[in-house]
């Protein structure tokens, strides 16, 4: 067991966590501290690793081997009370087709001893905060794909969690239905609720993410406040060249003897760390065929991959 002062601040503790799938290794020896209030991210592409790894955390899967700790208990001897206290929006749509929305949530409830009166209070409260509290009465199938993910999420917050999972929380939403739920996300952290997001959105890591764990074939490469990764790798912003294949190894030389750290993306060139406007100009021929733009999370795991995350 942990000590006392590592629990007052570490709320979700994985050490040397592998999944496998027979011979496919889903997540590979992760470690990772997740804070009491953050709001923690776990950023990559399809077949990354992100809910394999989520599920053993919610209690869902066993691992292959090593530990998990939630709230200062380990996983293997804690189950029920970990989860009890967590609230957990899967990627899959598991609503019960044969109930209406406010039975699916009254049913859920029951899984954590809710009293019915009490239920019903939650039930209305939580299909309130995702505006969904005059679709009460509706079954599921009249619901639209939003409106079932709005109310998967509503569901996961039916037990009052300290912490909430929530993988791929906006996928599938219309833009005013995912600020929505970044709003309703941000409300929830300032209450002090822990969040961990698996997603492959790197708007929706950089805009609610405290810290973001970058996961490629199962390992996390690089954990880090989403704009600390950034800078660490680039600097605030990108330089992008548009050269043509005669001028390349003209620019690439330049680039080389200015000191100037760069990257081949397909047909540009990428520049980075640039302190001043003077150190890049003049490099190629037109204006037009350089151009500079903030730096994303996506161009961090590019640089760490070679892959884009929606490849
Ligand atoms: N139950 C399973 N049996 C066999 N292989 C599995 C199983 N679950 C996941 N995998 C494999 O493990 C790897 C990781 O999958 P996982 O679902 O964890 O990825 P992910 O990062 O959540 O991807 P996505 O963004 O598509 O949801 C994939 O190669 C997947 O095919
Ligand atoms: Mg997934």
């Amino acid at each position: 067991m942990p000590d006392e002062a590592w629990c007052q601040m570490v709320i979700i503790k994985i050490n040397s966590l592998t999944k496998k799938f027979k011979d496919l290794v889903a997540v590979d020896d992760v470690n990772l501290e997740i804070e009491e209030g953050e709001c923690f991210g776990l950023l990559g592409p399809n077949g990354a690793g992100k809910t394999s790894l989520i599920r053993m955390i919610t209690a869902v899967s066993p691992p292959t081997s090593g530990d998990i700790w939630v709230l200062g208990g380990d996983l293997r001897t804690h189950s029920r009370q970990v989860k009890a206290a967590l609230g957990v929006v899967p990627q899959m749509d598991n609503l019960d087709p044969d109930l209406t929305v406010l039975q699916n949530l009254m049913t859920f409830a029951r899984y954590f001893n809710i009293p019915k009166e009490e239920a019903r209070r939650r039930s209305m409260e939580v299909l309130t905060l995702f505006q969904l509290e005059d679709r009460c009465d509706s079954q599921i199938r009249e619901l639209s794909g939003g409106m079932r993910r709005r109310l998967l999420i509503a569901r996961g917050l039916i037990n009052m969690p300290k912490i909430v999972v929530l993988d791929e929380p906006t996928i599938g939403l219309d833009p005013q239905a995912k600020y929505l739920v970044w709003h309703k996300l941000t409300e929830l952290k300032s209450q002090g609720v822990t969040q961990l997001l698996p997603t492959q959105n790197m708007e929706e890591a950089s805009t609610l993410c405290d810290r973001v764990a970058i996961m490629h074939q199962g390992k996390v490469l690089t954990v880090d406040a989403p704009k600390k990764l950034i800078s660490s790798y680039f600097g605030d912003e990108i330089w992008e060249i548009e050269v043509m294949a005669e001028e390349r190894d003209k620019v690439v030389n330049a680039l080389e003897s200015r000191g100037l750290e760069y990257e081949s993306v397909g047909a540009k060139i990428h520049v980075f760390h640039v302190e001043t406007d003077e150190s890049i100009t003049g490099l190629v021929g037109s204006v037009e065929a350089l151009r500079r733009r903030p730096a994303t999370l996506e161009d961090v795991f590019f640089k760490l991959t070679g892959r884009s995350l929606t490849e």
